[in-house]
């Protein structure tokens, strides 16, 4: 099913549509008299006195094709509540036989701008299924028609809504494709067709990564028949040449552990390791869509993580593009492996105003946090407060999380400058992060987010229905809008 939404603003007189209607949080429909007829307003009005009015939520069935919908705005609501109340309402259009809604955006009264979009877009999001490998898919197309002439949304406002919408389904997209057909080879291909968006991609295989000496990143992927990459899309909105904005993912197209092998079960779950990196290209993709006057560097370290005749062993020492040497005590913890030479790469060649790297790191974080916040570790204060209240204000929550020399001896390795865990076990996604940190060589302003708790959902949040979220997309868009631009 899939819902497509039109902002015609026209007043659509149609008897056989479903009506959406706002009111107020004790349902008083006094002021919809202009909107629905004299026998429609008396059948809810009676029906009313018997309703639950502590729902968000009432409807009323007028014929076989037309139902009309009220929406309560409760007091107090904030904008994530309306987008929730948006994603609640599909669950009333899945269940619905029916296929045409008009919203009336002239029964909105609420101070909170852009209502009528923010519900919708709450809809939207809720709305997204990955069916491409279902042989019987549900083809059904929802009309939802805005109509009305108070509370316009401008065109632009439109765009915005829906590049973060198609920049989130990019994500989710991305995400839910298995390991077979996502691999690296695959996935560097379909972040060049993002070219035709305006972004500036750069693709460095397997030989020009060993020039560079991205030893780090190159021998997570040595195990696999498919190639390794490192993909940078830049997107210069700002039409300077000031410091980008700088985001940096992790793309394990799928993580076995290599020879240091994961357990069989829920092994499946890898499939959605390269989520931070998908993160990264939905962002970029909706930057690009909705042209925002920002530069901005999307950075992702594409592998394939496999045991195998070439695999990395556990034991194996490598030198990262930093220069600082590397053993590898556990090929499972190869996360921190590629974004080191990932993080040291976009520091060193872009320069950013900033760096925020998204991973799937630490199977740690979700003892920590479960699937409510993302973890947040980083050297800047200020650009913590930015991504917290970002996280607070989209739904999309982080916690902060230390970081300390003192944990720095649990990663000093013997025979090289570091190890790639902490042996003597405990703090684990700190000591991954303690781990990143060492390769921000210029003190950039970097946040790193363990989204290994967020990127997928077995049960569906408030505006997705389960599978991959798009986790991070909406954030960090939050985290541009609200402080850099
Ligand atoms: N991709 C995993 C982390 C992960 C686990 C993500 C569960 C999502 C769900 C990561 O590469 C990993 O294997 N981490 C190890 C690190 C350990 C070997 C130090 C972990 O968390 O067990
Ligand atoms: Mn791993
Ligand atoms: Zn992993």
């Amino acid at each position: 099913m899939t819902v497509q939404i039109n902002y015609k603003n026209s007043i659509l007189k149609s008897k056989s549509a479903n009506l959406i209607l706002f009111v107020d949080e004790k349902f008083s429909i006094s002021a919809l008299k202009k909107y629905i007829s004299n026998s429609e307003f008396s059948y809810i009005s009676d029906l009313l006195k018997t309703s639950d009015l502590k729902k968000d939520i009432l409807f009323f069935e007028i014929n076989s094709k037309k139902t009309i919908f009220l929406m309560s705005i409760k007091k107090d609501l904030k904008i994530s509540d309306i987008e929730s109340l948006g994603a609640k309402f599909h669950g009333y259009i899945n269940y619905d036989k029916k296929s045409d809604y008009l919203v009336n955006s002239d029964t909105v009264n609420s101070k909170i701008e852009n209502f009528v979009g923010h519900f919708l877009h709450g809809l939207k999001l809720k709305s997204y299924e990955f069916n491409i490998y279902k042989s019987k898919k549900d083809k059904r197309i929802i009309f939802v028609n805005v109509i009305g002439n108070k509370n316009k949304i401008s065109t632009k406002t439109q765009l915005r809504f829906r590049a973060l919408e198609e920049g989130t389904f990019f994500t989710r997209d991305l995400v839910s494709e298995p390991g077979n057909i996502l691999h690296p080879d695959e996935y560097a291909k379909r972040i060049n067709s993002l070219k035709k968006f305006g972004l500036k991609i750069n693709i460095y295989d397997e030989k020009k990564l060993k020039k560079l000496g991205m030893n780090s990143l190159l021998g997570v992927g040595q195990g696999s028949i498919r190639g390794s990459y490192l993909v940078t899309m830049e997107w210069n909105g700002a039409k300077n040449n000031s410091k980008p904005l700088g985001f940096v993912g992790k793309g394990v197209c799928f993580d076995t552990g290599g020879i240091s092998l994961k357990p069989a079960k829920f092994m499946e779950d890898m499939t959605y390791d390269m989520a931070g990196s998908a993160v990264v290209v939905g962002l970029m993709k909706n930057l690009a869509l909705r042209k925002a006057k920002i530069n901005a560097v999307g950075v992702v370290g594409l592998v394939e993580n496999m045991p195998g005749g070439n695999a990395q062993r556990p034991g194996d020492i490598v030198k990262s593009y930093s220069g600082k040497t590397i053993e590898i005590l556990n090929t499972d913890a190869e996360g921190r492996l590629v974004l080191a030479d990932a993080l040291t790469f976009t520091e060193k060649k872009f320069k950013p105003k900033f760096m925020v790297d998204l991973a799937t790191l630490t199977g740690a974080i979700i003892v920590s946090l479960g699937s409510e916040y993302a973890g947040l570790f980083s050297n800047n204060d200020k650009l913590s407060t930015q991504l917290l209240n970002a996280g607070e204000k989209v739904d999309e929550k982080l916690w902060r999380m230390p970081l300390h020399k003192n944990f720095d001896k649990l990663i000093n390795s013997k025979i090289a400058d570091m190890q790639n865990i902490n042996y003597v076990g405990g703090a684990g996604s700190t000591t991954a992060a303690q781990f990143l940190q060492r390769f921000i060589i210029n003190k950039t302003p970097w946040a790193h987010l363990d989204i290994a708790g967020m990127a997928f959902s077995k049960y569906g949040g408030a505006l997705n229905s389960g599978g991959a979220t798009g986790y991070g997309v909406r954030l960090l868009n939050k985290l541009i809008e609200d402080n850099y631009e």
